[in-house]
């Protein structure tokens, strides 16, 4: 069996074993509220901080790491009009939701089953890499940043947002939604792994200390 072959078939048994997204966190994730505050809120930030970068982000190679229902694909695809945009989720379900997004608007957007720990693209591909609230689902989130690195061409940019642990007890304790403990980090934590895994951190936003926004850079490989 080639390699591509291997890969596809350990992401789907992780996807049917070990992830399992929580029924009240599945009905937020493909709610129309979630639609709405991802359009008004989390990605409003986000272009509020690309702004003061002034890089020109139109027409790249873009990567959706746990791309959920497709609200990002469609959001992303009509701000950044990507050359080539590749969205993948870890669960089946996820990944059928996001097709029917790209179907429905006819957006050119290859959606696949992957796993941000094993991303199943050649390195240095993408000029810029999104993944919003992810990592905090993956006990292997530092190798998902290094994956995350790799597939990034050097400078390229790294977009992501987080919940920290603070708000990751709060869910356990009043809401029963449970996520992996070896995934519950503080914003110091973060920002460690962050550079561990060669990033600069070009921005940042902390929007009521628990939900954190973060563009990083990837640096410049060491000779
Ligand atoms: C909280 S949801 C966020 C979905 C979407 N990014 C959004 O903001 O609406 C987390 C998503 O990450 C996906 N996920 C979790 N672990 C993953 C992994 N190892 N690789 C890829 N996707 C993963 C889940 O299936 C789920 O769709």
């Amino acid at each position: 069996m080639n390699h591509s072959k291997t890969l596809l078939l350990e992401a789907k048994k992780r996807s049917e074993s070990r992830f399992d997204l929580h029924h009240l966190e599945e009905k937020l994730m493909i709610s129309p509220l979630k639609k709405l505050m991802f359009k008004y809120f989390e990605f409003r930030i986000f272009k509020r901080l690309l702004s003061s970068l002034d890089v020109n982000l139109t027409g790249k190679r873009v990567l959706e790491g746990g791309c959920g229902a497709g609200y990002g694909i469609e959001v992303i695809s009509n701000y950044l009009r990507p050359k080539e945009y590749y969205a993948f989720d870890l669960n089946k379900g996820m990944v059928e939701r996001s097709r029917s997004v790209v179907k429905r608007k006819g957006l050119p957007v290859n959606v696949f089953q992957g796993d941000v720990t094993e991303i199943n693209l050649p390195s240095e591909k993408f000029d810029i890499v999104f993944i919003f609230t992810v990592l905090h689902h993956e006990s292997k989130w530092r190798a998902a940043l290094k994956e995350l690195n790799r597939v990034l061409k050097p400078n390229g940019l790294l977009i992501i947002n987080e919940i920290n642990s603070r708000s990751l007890n709060w869910f356990e304790r009043y809401a029963k939604v449970y996520h992996p403990k070896t995934a519950h980090f503080t914003w110091n934590m973060f920002r460690y792994e962050l550079n561990q895994a060669q990033f600069s951190i070009l921005k940042e936003y902390l929007f009521l200390q628990d939900f954190g926004f973060f563009i990083g850079q990837k640096k410049p490989t060491r000779k």
